[in-house]
C-alpha cells in the first residue's frame, strides 16, 4: 500500500513537471537588458508577445523597417489604471509614425493584458499571422526580422513622446 502511495504520488510530481515544460518549450524570448525583453509564441492562427521594460511609461516594438523608422509596422503600448492600451502605427518617416486607423487601415491586434510592477511594464497582446496589410508581415517559425525595440521615460503614457532608450535587434520567430 506504501509503495502505492510512493508511486501516485511521483506520477503526480512527473506529470506536473512535464505540463510546465511542454508549455515554457513554445515560449521563445529575447533579453535586451534587466527588465528589458521580448518573448513570443505561436498561438493558434495567431502569435503572442510579451513585451516587458523598466518604464512605467509606452513600450514599443517595430517590424521591418527600411530605413530608421521608416516603413515599420508598430504596436505601442502602456498601462493606465491597470488596464492595457494600445496602438498600431506605422513607419511614415525616418523619425514619425502615425497611427493605422489615419492612414485608411485597421487596426490588427488582440490585447490580451496590461500590468505594472515595480516601475516595469508588461504588455501582452496577440497578432494574426499575416498582419502589417502595407509591409505585408508573415510570422512563421524560423523567420527573421529587423525589429526596433523602444520605451518612454517614466509617466509617458501617450503615443508621442520620444524613447528613453531604444535598440535594433534581429529576431528569428
Ligand atoms: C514620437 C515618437 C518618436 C520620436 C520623436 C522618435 C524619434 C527618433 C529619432 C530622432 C531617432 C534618431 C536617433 C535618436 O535621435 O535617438 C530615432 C531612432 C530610433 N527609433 Fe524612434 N522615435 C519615436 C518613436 C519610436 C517608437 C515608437 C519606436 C518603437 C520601436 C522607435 C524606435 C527607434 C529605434 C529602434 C531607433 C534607432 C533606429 C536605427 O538606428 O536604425 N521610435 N527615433
Amino acid at each position: 500500500m506504501k509503495f502505492n502511495y510512493t508511486f501516485i504520488s511521483m506520477l503526480i510530481l512527473l506529470l506536473i513537471g512535464s505540463l510546465g515544460f511542454a508549455a515554457d518549450a513554445n515560449v521563445s524570448e529575447l533579453v535586451v537588458s534587466p527588465d528589458w525583453s521580448i518573448a513570443w509564441q505561436f498561438v493558434d492562427n495567431n502569435i503572442e508577445f510579451t513585451l516587458m521594460a523598466p518604464t512605467t511609461g509606452w513600450v514599443s516594438i517595430g517590424f521591418n523597417p527600411t530605413k530608421m523608422m521608416k516603413d515599420a509596422e508598430y504596436v505601442l503600448g502602456y498601462v493606465q489604471d491597470g488596464k492595457l492600451v494600445v496602438r498600431q502605427d506605422y513607419g511614415t518617416g525616418l523619425f514619425s509614425h502615425k497611427p493605422v486607423v489615419d492612414l485608411g487601415r485597421n487596426q490588427e491586434i488582440t490585447e490580451i493584458s496590461g500590468t505594472q510592477d515595480n516601475s516595469v511594464t508588461t504588455l501582452v497582446f496577440r497578432l494574426p499571422l499575416h498582419w502589417g496589410k502595407d509591409s505585408g508581415i508573415e510570422f512563421t517559425k524560423g523567420q527573421s526580422f529587423k525589429v526596433l525595440l523602444a520605451y518612454g521615460k517614466d509617466g509617458s503614457r501617450n503615443f508621442t513622446a520620444k524613447h528613453s532608450k531604444k535598440k535594433v535587434v534581429t529576431v528569428t520567430l
